[in-house]
């Protein structure tokens, strides 16, 4: 292996639940309208997992989709990093099942909680980890359950949610990914404008929390739309800089799925042409940290991803977390 080669995504899987939930379906559930659904959010449907169906079953099916295309076997893997908000349980993690699952049985697994900007933090801790020389071959998914934690009572809320994985191969390699950089970003001073209330040390699972419905997803959907478009506006200018580069040599921005309107008001305040976003929000809705890999492993079989192109990740949730992954194709 020579010196200068960086971590790289050399792997690349993504895997969803094949029952649709479509606008219409939700017409049935709450009071909205599909017009209404796609004029505000862009989404026409999304996937949600049949019963008995979890979290760590989509990471596993996306995982072993990576491992594939790295050409890398489960006894290769030497660390799972799952990024998520709807673990199978609060503990054990998810990474631990999925490691059973795959049989990865060298590898080290464990979790880690950045809502919609989770993957992009995971995949940072991998690529330091490949970087250091500390592990050769790390395995980041990012994978959800949603519609676990979703209010299908609330129509604010349940028209924007979908379940899916998405999982890349870490390695150092001088002929796929390079990850360029990343940078991460948090405001816990706005910790409380989304957030699931119930089922942690503060506000444990009790007759009254079921009740008051504190185990569901709740935002404040004005105020995170604003902070969403002003913090990933000023991060993708932020990190191009970093990287000596310009908005214009940024070939592909692939945006995490929150809402169509806030990734055309980025780009139209970046000005750049929407040609230039990836977007598949409308078949997906919003599934959190598995949104991004889902996108990366469709744009590239969209044939949207050429060598040597400049891509780049950028993410918002829940914190506030946000943050930003470039990558030279
Ligand atoms: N169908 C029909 N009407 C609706 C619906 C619906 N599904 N939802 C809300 N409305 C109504 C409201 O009641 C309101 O009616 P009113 O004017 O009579 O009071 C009207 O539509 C406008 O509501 P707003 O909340 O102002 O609608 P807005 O245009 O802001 O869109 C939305 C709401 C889509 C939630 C938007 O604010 C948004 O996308 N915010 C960001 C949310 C987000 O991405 N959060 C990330 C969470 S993911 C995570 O981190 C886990």
């Amino acid at each position: 292996m020579q010196q200068n080669q960086r971590a790289s995504i050399t792997g690349i899987g993504s895997y969803v639940p094949g029952k649709v939930l479509t606008n219409y379906d939700l017409e049935k559930m709450v009071d909205t309208s599909d017009d209404w659904i796609i004029q505000r959010t862009g989404i026409r449907e999304r996937r949600i997992v049949e019963n008995g169906q979890i979290t760590s079953d989509l990471a596993t099916q996306a995982s072993l989709r990576a491992m594939e295309d790295a050409g890398v076997s489960p006894k290769d893997l030497d660390m799972i990093i799952t990024s998520t908000i709807t673990p199978d349980h609060i503990f054990p993690s998810t990474s631990c099942y999925i490691q059973q699952k795959i049989g990865a049985s060298r590898a080290s697994a464990f979790d880690i909680l950045a809502a919609c900007a989770g993957f992009i933090y995971a995949m940072s801790i991998g690529q330091s980890f490949v970087n250091s020389g500390a592990m050769e071959t790390v395995l980041v998914v990012g994978a959800e359950c949603l519609s676990k934690i979703t209010d299908y009572t609330d129509r604010s809320t349940c028209v924007l949610f979908g379940d899916g994985a998405g999982a890349v191969i870490i390695q150092k390699s001088s002929t796929k990914h390079e990850i360029l950089s990343t940078s991460l970003a948090a405001d816990g001073s706005q910790a409380d404008i989304l957030i699931m209330p119930g089922g942690g040390a503060k506000n444990p699972a009790s007759l009254a929390s079921v009740q008051q419905r504190n185990h569901y997803i709740q935002f404040k959907g004005k105020e995170v739309f604003k902070l969403a478009i002003n913090n990933i506006t000023n991060l993708i200018i932020e990190t191009v800089t970093k990287n000596g580069l310009g908005l214009e040599d940024i070939d592909l921005i692939i945006p995490h799925q929150s809402n169509l309107r806030i990734i055309e008001a980025t780009m139209e305040k970046l000005g750049l042409p929407m040609e230039k976003a990836f977007v598949n929000i409308d078949k997906y809705g919003n599934t959190s940290s598995a949104s991004i890999p889902i996108a990366i492993d469709e744009a590239r079989k969209e044939g949207r991803l050429s060598k040597g192109d400049i891509v780049m990740l950028v993410a918002f949730g829940g914190g506030l977390t946000w943050g930003s992954s470039v990558i030279r194709w």
